[in-house]
This record gives C-alpha cells, structure tokens and sequence, in this order.
C-alpha cells in the first residue's frame, strides 16, 4: 500500500511543515479504511508566522488597485470551473456529501469568485453636497488588514470562499483556518489561488484544530477581523475573544429552521421541500429544514406523504450516483444525531415516525452512516424542537393557523432561514414580514441561497452582519468619510452661517 500524501500550511506563498512536527489524518467518513492525505497539526507558532506573513503582504495588497486584485479571481474563478469534477469527487470522500451536492458546493464557490471579482469594478461610495461652499465630500470603502477566516466542514469550499474572496477583493490578507475535518478542498482553494497569481502572504493555510489554533489566531492583536461560520457556542467563544481589542466580528452560526405547510398548499411539493432541506446534505446544513410545522387539516396526508419518501431514500456512498443522502462527517457528529433521536423518543415523548438507527450492516459498517429520522406529534417547546442537531432529523409540529405557525416558527434562539407553502399570497406576504429570519422562501426549502443575496441570520445565528451579496463588502471593509476644503479660509460645520 502506498503511504498517504502529506499536505502542508501555506505560509508566505510556500507550503510548509508545522513547526509542531505533528500531523493528523483525514479519513473519508463513508468509508474510514480510506484515509485521504495526512494534514498538518498547526501551533500558536504557525499562526504567529501566519499572522505576521499576512500582515507583511498586506503593505502591499492594499495599493493593489481593486478592478486588478480582481483580475487574480477571475482567473481563479475560471480555474475552478475546469476542476470542478475533480474537486467534487474530492469533496464527497472528504465529508461525504452526495457528488451532486458537492459540484453544487464547488460551484457556489464559482459563482461568489466571479462575484466578487466583479465588486473590483464596483466598491461604489458616495459624494454628497457639503452644507459649506468650497467644500467637497465623499465617502470611500477601506480594507482592514489582517483577516482571519475560520469555516466549517459542511460546505469546505463554498464557505470558504464566501469571506475569502470579498476579503481579498476589499484588499485584505488573510490567514485561513478550515474545519479539522475537511482541510484538503482548503488546499485545493488555496492551490487554484496560488496557481492563479495571488501575491505572496496574502492568503495564508493554518491546518489543525480549533481548540489549540483558535486563541493565537483570535487574540493576536494584529488581526482586524474574524469571520467565522461554526455552532452558536464557539461563536460565542469567538466574541468574547476578540471583544477586549474589539476586534471585529461577523458569525454566522446556528439555525432551527421550520418550513411552515398551510392547509391551502400543494402537499407534494411541501413534501419535496422538506425532504429536500431536512435531509439534503444529510442535514448538515446550518439552513437544514429541522422542524416542519403543518396544518393540522393536511397533517395526516403530509405524514403520510413525508414518511414514505424518507424512507425510501438511499443512504450511502455519495460517490455512487444512487445515492441520495450520504453519512454523518464523524463519529462525534452521528453520536450526537443518535443521543437526539433518545432525547425525542426517551425524554421529549415525541412520536418516532421512521429511522432513528444507526446503519451498520454491510458496507455501513465502515462510515458513520444514519437513517433519515422524522419525528411526529412534536411540542413546539420539546428539546428535539429547540436545539440545532445537524443532522437527518426532522420534527413534525402541528398547528391549528397562520399565527400559529409563526409564533412557532419564531420560538427559538435562532433565526437563519424558514419557508412557507401556501397558494394565498396574503399568507405569504404575512409570513414575509412576520417571520423574523434572515432568510425566508414562499414555496420553496429552506436551503439553497444563491451567492448575490446577504445570507445570516438574526438572534443566536449571527451578531448583526451578513455575508455574500454586497453586504459582505460591509464586513471586509470599513468606510472613511472624507472632506476636502479648497475655500483657503477655515470654515466651521454646523457654525458657519452661509451667505450669498
Ligand atoms: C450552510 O448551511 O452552512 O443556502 C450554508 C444554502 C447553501 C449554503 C448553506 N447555499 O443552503
């Protein structure tokens, strides 16, 4: 047997060892006998070379004019349409999503390249008239400086490229924390932008795990911004780091997120919506349909309906095209979907309606691999009802109304995404302005946002930004207003009194 490659940081446009001599393996998690590359275990020391590299660079990439940092993304963006298949089916063996799903996630990160390249040619301020004569203002987007990016294992190349490439575009270095679970697409992300031209020291590669890298790369007082995506608890850790240099934060963490059926909607396509974002990307998403609150006059035909089609899904290798759900990206992370399903069953009361086992037979033996599970008769306030699982698990709470589906909707700490399957457009409008979610669907999941939206959420999911769309350029840059006086006299705002 060949021994598996090794893979390095990326520190001033060299890939390199750690300097803790340590290194991890990374296993395919449909199959753990696959071990896919051997990763670097990183120190406080790598990110303090990290950290030092991007703020070396950062003297020059800022004067970069911004149309020409562009230029570099689109060249990447046009790279990673050529590997796109190549990257994918590396993508699914990394954390087992479903091919199709994983060309979904490389191309999400496509079309967020090529947006943001185009914001090289659009990081508009403002001018507006001066209340004095003589006098000229405006308002101009500035970078930051040093950014670290911290990002999850669900959508390894998406996410990443969701704060890289308007941090870049805005002029900002960076230094690149992946999840410990799926560092080689973070390779292949930071081998296209090599490849592509990006300058030495402006994106730096840390790989290890958040627990040791975490502290030096939040609490290094050269660091101007963390954008992490990750559960509300580590969030919440990140915050308080950075709070006392008041770093600047943007999170964008846990979701609860309900699909709303009303007695009026067309039963199948509600029923392909919560099939699709409950279990699409095995509910691994922070936008995964979690809870689906049904009227109780079609609550038994959507049951009926739901069920039937959870349990035919396929569960396997996401390699196969077959397959439509792939497993859990850990043994931790299916431990925690197999203690819910006993908190629903066990403590909560709730109805199990289909799954709720681990798959081990065959070939399951060797991933962590678990049934699509829908729980019925569920308490808006039960546990399995409240909490984030990221996982197969769905809860199905009935309700009498409109309002009423609202008010549950609306009853948790989080607030990412939610949808609503109604054929009346005054529903529809209602539920637009009423549910208090960062994003909202009318007959549709509620997953799948697309790149030149704000995606985040409100409550316990974020701390107030968003990213993609233009408001990320809100997050990677900070604006100065600026006045030119050409009067040759001193004049006083708000004092002067002008006359003609
Ligand atoms: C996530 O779940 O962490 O809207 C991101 C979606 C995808 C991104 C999800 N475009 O479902």
């Amino acid at each position: 047997m060949t021994s598996p490659r090794v893979f390095h940081n990326f520190i001033n446009g060299e890939w390199v060892e750690s300097k803790s001599g340590r290194m991890s393996e990374n296993r395919n998690p449909a199959d753990t006998r696959q071990v896919l590359g051997v990763f670097q275990k990183s120190d406080a020391e790598d990110v303090k070379t990290a950290i030092d590299s991007a703020k070396e660079a950062y003297k020059h990439w800022r004067l970069v004019p911004a149309p020409k940092r562009a230029e570099i993304l689109f060249r990447v963006a046009e790279m990673l349409v050529k590997r796109k298949e190549d990257f994918a089916s590396q993508m699914t063996q990394e954390m087992g999503k479903i091919m199709k799903e994983t060309r979904g996630d490389v191309q999400e990160a496509i079309d967020m390249t090529y947006y943001m390249a185009g914001e090289g040619r659009r990081q508009f301020g403002q001018t507006t008239p001066s209340e004095l004569p003589n006098k000229f203002m405006m308002s101009i987007r500035q970078p930051m400086g040093v950014c670290v990016l911290i990002t999850p294992w669900n959508f390894p190349m998406a996410i990443p490229s969701w704060k890289l490439m308007p941090a870049l575009v805005c002029g900002n270095t960076v230094v690149f924390k992946p999840a410990t679970d799926t560092p080689l697409s973070a390779c292949n992300l930071v081998k296209v932008c090599q490849e592509a031209g990006i300058p030495k020291g402006v994106i730096n590669l840390v790989t290890g795990s958040g627990s040791e890298l975490g502290d030096p790369l939040i609490r290094s007082e050269d660091v101007k911004l963390v954008s992490f995506t990750g559960s509300t608890a580590v969030g919440k850790t990140v915050s308080e780091g950075c709070a006392p240099d008041f770093t600047h934060t943007h999170l964008e963490m846990g979701g609860k997120n309900a699909i709303m059926v009303m007695d009026d909607a067309k039963i199948d396509l509600a029923v392909e919506g919560s099939l699709w974002g409950g279990f699409g990307t095995t509910g691994q998403r922070c936008t995964a349909t979690s809870r689906v609150i049904v009227h109780k006059k079609v609550l038994k035909e959507f049951i009926e309906k739901f069920v039937e089609r959870a349990k035919a899904l396929k569960v396997g290798n996401g390699l196969n095209p077959d397959v439509e759900m792939g497993p859990q990206i850990s043994e931790s992370q299916l431990k925690t979907v197999m203690e819910y399903v006993k908190i629903g069953k066990e403590y909560d009361g709730a109805k199990l309606l289909c799954g709720g086992n681990q798959l081990t037979a065959g070939d399951y033996q060797y991933g962590h691999f678990h049934e699509p599970t829908i729980f019925g008769d569920v308490d808006p306030k039960m546990r399995i009802a409240q909490e984030e699982i990221f996982g197969p698990v769905v809860s199905v709470i009935p309700c009498d109304s409109l309002e009423q589906a609202i008010e549950i909707c609306n009853g948790t700490i989080y607030g990412l995404s939610a949808s609503i399957y109604t054929q009346d457009v005054n529903k529809a409008f209602t539920a637009m302005r009423d549910v208090y979610t960062g994003i909202f669907y009318v007959n549709a999941s509620t997953i799948g946002a697309e790149v030149h939206l704000p995606f985040g959420g409100t409550n316990h999911t974020g701390n107030g930004h968003r990213e993609a769309g233009t408001a990320a350029l809100d997050v990677f840059s900070e604006w100065k207003a600026i006045y030119v006086d050409f009067s040759g006299k001193l004049q006083k705002a708000q004092i002067d009194d002008f006359v003609e």
